[in-house]
């Protein structure tokens, strides 16, 4: 497929890096509301900077890569797919049910595909803990913990005050990587149930940070407790904070009747997987998962499925469905009850070993 990078910030670098990877792919033009960062990629990678018109009107890009900040990944979303463009999004997947809704209406009309980050749980280490629990090495899953717990990204992002504004936040921000990755393991989920805290009402980037000295408006919950209850039974806990200085709980840990997996940083793509028997922890070779993976890997999966005639693994029914679940939570700290979740998606289908989404 050829691309249409759409947001040339911070995560952009990442994507840049991964893409001559990926034999399926091929970066043919970059916009971006800010100019001078659109010519910034465009010289570097020899490719045409575009308004965002143009790139939607051009005729050699077959999807656009949305990068943009939260607030604006819905509306460019649809955009694209009414100018005939399939999209690949940035987490979050929408800001609100509501949006995720209207995109979902603009795809099915458009006939055309979405695929949404995090691609991370396609790595080896969300992959190979997966292949423990499929082959039944840890029994019956019963619980999983998860645990993101930070100081907040004033502390080294270039622009963090979309974190703070509607839309951001620990939970839509960092979450996705923690749903996603629960549901790739545990599989959709039913109910959630949750609590949160705001403890400051302006957050100051810390010296040191890119900002240093900058405030930040905060208008969202900057800590969410929360359980989820999986549609096969399994209960996941997840606590999510911009508020925490210092933690040693683990990342993610799966409990089975028979054993424990803990699973590596669902930020990542690779990290050593163990398994828990008896109160020891083996570490797990990999088993499964694309090596040596990075963002962009979740597009060229989509682009081979596309060219395939198969469902994409980072699909639209996944970022819904985990947008939903993140909506639900906040609906439920602020409501004080247990929530439903009323979408459902299936586990995406496991990734075998191997090094070329263009090939699995
Ligand atoms: N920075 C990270 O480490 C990181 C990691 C993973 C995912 N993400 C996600 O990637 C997305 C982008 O994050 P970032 O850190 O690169 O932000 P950023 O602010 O560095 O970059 C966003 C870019 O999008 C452009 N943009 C914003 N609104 C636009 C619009 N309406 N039209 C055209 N261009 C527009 C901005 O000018 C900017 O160049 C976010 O959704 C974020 O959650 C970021």
């Amino acid at each position: 497929m050829r691309v249409g990078l759409l947001g040339a910030g911070n995560i952009s670098r990442q994507y840049l890096a991964a893409l001559p990877r990926l034999s399926n792919l091929r970066l043919v033009a970059v916009a971006d509301a800010l100019a001078s960062n659109a010519d910034a990629v465009a010289q570097a990678q020899g490719i045409p900077a575009r308004s965002v018109d143009e790139l939607f009107a051009s005729d050699d890009v077959d999807v656009v890569l949305n990068l943009t900040t939260p607030q604006a990944h819905a509306p460019l979303t649809i955009a694209a797919l009414q100018a005939g463009k399939h999209v690949y999004l940035e987490k979050p997947f929408a800001t609100s049910i509501e949006e995720a809704d209207a995109m979902v209406a603009a795809a099915t009309t458009a006939g055309l595909r979405v695929g949404s980050a995090p691609d991370t749980v396609l790595g080896t280490g969300t992959q190979t803990a997966r292949a423990l629990i499929d082959r039944g090495d840890i029994g019956q899953p019963v619980a999983a913990t998860a645990f993101m717990l930070g100081a907040g990204h004033e502390s080294w992002h270039p622009n963090p005050a979309f974190y703070y504004a509607t839309g951001g936040g620990p939970l839509l921000d960092m979450g996705p990587y923690y749903v996603t990755s629960l549901v790739t393991l545990l599989g959709p989920v039913e109910s959630v149930t949750a609590m949160s805290a705001s403890p400051r009402e302006v957050r100051v980037a810390p010296q040191g940070a890119p900002r240093a000295g900058e405030t930040f408006p905060v208008e969202v919950e900057t800590t969410v407790s929360t359980l989820l209850r999986h549609v096969g039974g399994a209960v996941s806990t997840l606590v999510v904070s911009f508020d925490v200085v210092a933690s040693t709980l683990p990342r993610i840990e799966v409990y089975g009747t028979e054993g424990t997996v803990a699973v590596p940083d669902p930020n990542t793509f690779g990290g050593e997987v163990a398994l828990g028997r008896q109160r020891t922890f083996e570490p797990v070779e990999n088993l499964a998962g694309y090596r040596d993976s990075g963002r962009g890997y979740g597009l060229s999966d989509l682009a081979r499925a596309h060219a395939a005639g198969e469902p994409h693994r980072q699909s639209l029914e996944l970022g819904y469905h985990v947008n939903e679940v993140l909506e639900r939570v906040l609906e439920s700290a602020a409501a004080g009850a247990v929530v439903p979740v009323r979408s459902r998606c299936e586990r995406p289908q496991p990734v075998p070993l191997g090094d070329d989404p263009a090939a699995v």
